[in-house]
């Protein structure tokens, strides 16, 4: 494959400005599509009550006919990661390579819906802005925190810019998104799985489990980074990704 498409999907409660590094950083061996998903960033379509991970990889793989690409390499960080692996489920012959970052392929608990309802009520009562300094800190290692202030406000911005409608139709999609180790396991093309060794939304063994389910995945866990590695060890990303590009038949 001569240079290829890699399609960006960012996690939730984001838009494509997560993909900043690599859209400068990785334009010398790919074609790097980051959108925004429905709802997200300046994406102004029409948003129903609920986007189901496979409504976004539809969405995705329009734009992927509009634009005449038939394979891309998916990279989906945690929520883009879910929207990833229901694009896997759903057309697998246009997928040349899979990244997936701090994500995994388990459904949600009992708990982990109804948390999810509340954060979509509290995108409407509350306001995003009040989920933006929630959630920001969670985001980061303490040695971004630390060594990256910036990062934080650049995070907390980024969240509370996004529309009600859009975090709250996320986070009921999520809650209603089905365990993916399977479609990971028929996986054929070469994937890698990356995480931050702090991520605290993310633990470790989420991440192995995806790299056991794969049949030719591949583990790479950053130190020091949390849940953002791109954007918290983007030189080490970013040559991660290049080594992978190139590596692709
Ligand atoms: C994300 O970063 O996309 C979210 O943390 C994913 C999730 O809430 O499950």
């Amino acid at each position: 494959m001569d240079r290829p498409t890699l399609l960006c999907i960012h996690g939730f409660p984001l838009d494509h400005t997560l993909w900043a590094p690599q859209v400068t950083g990785l334009a010398d061996v790919a074609r790097v599509l980051a959108p925004d998903l429905r709802g997200f960033g300046d994406d102004r379509r029409p948003v129903p009550d609920v986007m189901t991970m496979e409504a976004y990889a539809a969405d995705l793989k329009d734009l992927l006919d509009e634009q005449g690409v038939d394979r891309v390499v998916l990279c989906g960080l945690s929520m883009g990661g879910y929207v990833a692996m229901a694009f896997l489920a759903e057309w697998p012959e246009r997928v040349a390579g899979l990244v997936l970052c701090n994500t995994r392929a388990n459904a949600d608990t009992p708990e982990g819906r109804a948390a999810r309802q509340a954060t979509a009520q509290n995108a409407f009562e509350k306001g995003v802005d009040v989920i933006a300094r929630a959630m920001a800190p969670t985001l980061l290692s303490d040695r971004s925190k630390r060594t990256h202030p910036e990062l934080m406000a650049h995070m907390e911005a980024m969240i509370a810019r996004q529309r009600p409608e859009a975090v709250a139709a996320a986070a009921l999609g999520m809650s209603e998104r089905p365990d993916r180790h399977a479609v990971l396991n028929g996986c054929t093309v070469p994937a890698l799985v990356i995480t931050g060794s702090e991520d605290a939304l993310m633990p470790l063994p989420t991440s192995q489990a995806m790299v056991d389910a794969l049949p030719h995945g591949r583990l790479v866990v950053l130190p020091d980074a949390g849940h953002l590695t791109n954007l918290e060890a983007t030189d080490a990303f970013n040559d991660t990704l290049r080594v992978f590009l190139r590596s692709l038949p």
